[in-house]
């Protein structure tokens, strides 16, 4: 059947909703590679980071059963299915209820079983929970690619970022917690100044938190945001230049979206959880892309190591290569950090 094209002002479509080639790659592969050549992501594709390094800490082998904690565009998943197969299966975790049916249909549609592969949507802080649910108490290899996919950072309705306009959102799962705009009208000035801190290290901090409860009219919207910061950081910092606006931009987003998430305590419950889900020898990677992600990745595998429940890991952080960051400039924030489980036993405190 034929479908007109989506009406838009110019040449090429700039509206998410208008991709509509990019939104379907199986429809339009030229144009999509031509979106890969100029080395950008095409509208609603993740591209999975450091997939050669992540399968070299984690060796995946015929037989071995795999958790994907962050599954997202099935990018890692694939790679380690294909090299558990035969006899072999990947449990993909997300969190996120929308883009998890989508993945689970592109590898079925990929030639991946119900064998082989199954879905758990789910929070990885209940990790144990989630394995126990597909009839296991340990798995010999557990990988998270932490943060949002290109899937949800590109689609405005989900409020991650102010490239489109979209609802002041931020959930990765919709259907729990609170909206970031929700966040920002319930938190005082202080603690809005803490979160900015703690969860970006945003040097502005205190100012952008006063920007944010100063606004006029409730900020529901994420170009809402974006245009009071932009405009309350130039007026009051004149000589503060563009880029460093952009960064402080950016980091304002992040912390709302750690803070709308609770990534950091969801992060330290997985940390605390994979010594007891992780069979002897079995190997975890962890993706990080920000200090306040790595450092407690590090601190965990180190006291592993320490106290002997780790008999190996990382002694410096992966990261990707030059031609990767250039193809992908979300990899040049990328470190990957690793650990193989010993033989000895850890009881749940
Ligand atoms: C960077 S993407 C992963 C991309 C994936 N590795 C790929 O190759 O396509 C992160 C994904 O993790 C999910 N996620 C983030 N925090 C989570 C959590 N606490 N529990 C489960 N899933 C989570 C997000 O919804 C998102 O889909």
């Amino acid at each position: 059947m034929h479908t007109r094209r989506p009406r838009y002002a110019g040449r090429n479509p700039r509206a998410f909703r208008d991709k509509y080639k990019e939104l379907n790659p199986d429809r339009f592969p030229a144009e999509v590679d031509k979106v890969l050549a100029a080395g950008k992501t095409p509208a609603g594709m993740h591209r999975p980071i450091m997939v050669d390094e992540v399968l070299e800490c984690l060796r995946p082998a015929p037989g071995e059963v795999a958790v994907d904690c962050t599954l997202g565009g099935g990018g890692h998943a694939e790679a380690i299915l294909a090299r558990v197969r035969p006899g072999g299966r990947v449990i993909g975790l997300d969190v996120d209820p929308l883009e998890l049916p989508r993945t689970e249909a592109r590898l079925r549609a990929a030639g991946f079983g119900a064998d082989e592969f199954s879905t758990h949507h789910g929070n990885f802080a209940g990790l144990a929970q989630a394995i126990a649910a597909h009839g296991l108490s340990t798995v010999d290899i557990v990988v998270a690619d932490l943060g949002v996919s290109s899937m949800q950072l590109d689609n405005p309705d989900r409020g991650f970022s102010y490239t489109g306009v979209g609802p002041l959102d931020m959930r990765m799962n919709p259907a729990r917690g609170r909206p970031a705009s929700d966040l920002i009208a319930r938190s005082t000035e202080a603690e809005l100044a803490r979160m900015l801190d703690e969860h970006a290290d945003e040097p502005h901090a205190a100012l952008i938190a006063r920007l944010l409860k100063a606004a006029p009219q409730p900020l529901t919207t994420t170009q809402a945001v974006e245009r009071h910061v932009r405009i309350g950081l130039n007026a009051a910092l004149p000589s503060l230049a563009k880029p460093d606006v952009k960064m402080s931009l950016r980091r304002t987003f992040q912390a709302l979206r750690v803070a709308v998430n609770d990534e950091f305590s969801v992060l330290d419950a997985l940390l605390r959880a994979l010594p007891y889900c992780l069979a002897p020898g079995a190997r975890v990677a962890i993706l990080t892309f920000h200090s306040g992600e790595d450092r407690p990745v590090k601190k965990a595998f180190q006291s592993g190591y320490r106290s002997g429940v780790y008999s190996e890991i990382a002694d410096r952080v992966v990261r990707a290569s030059m031609e990767e960051t250039r193809a992908n400039r979300r990899a040049s924030s990328a470190k990957l950090r690793w650990a193989v489980r010993s033989d000895a036993l850890a009881a749940w405190p």
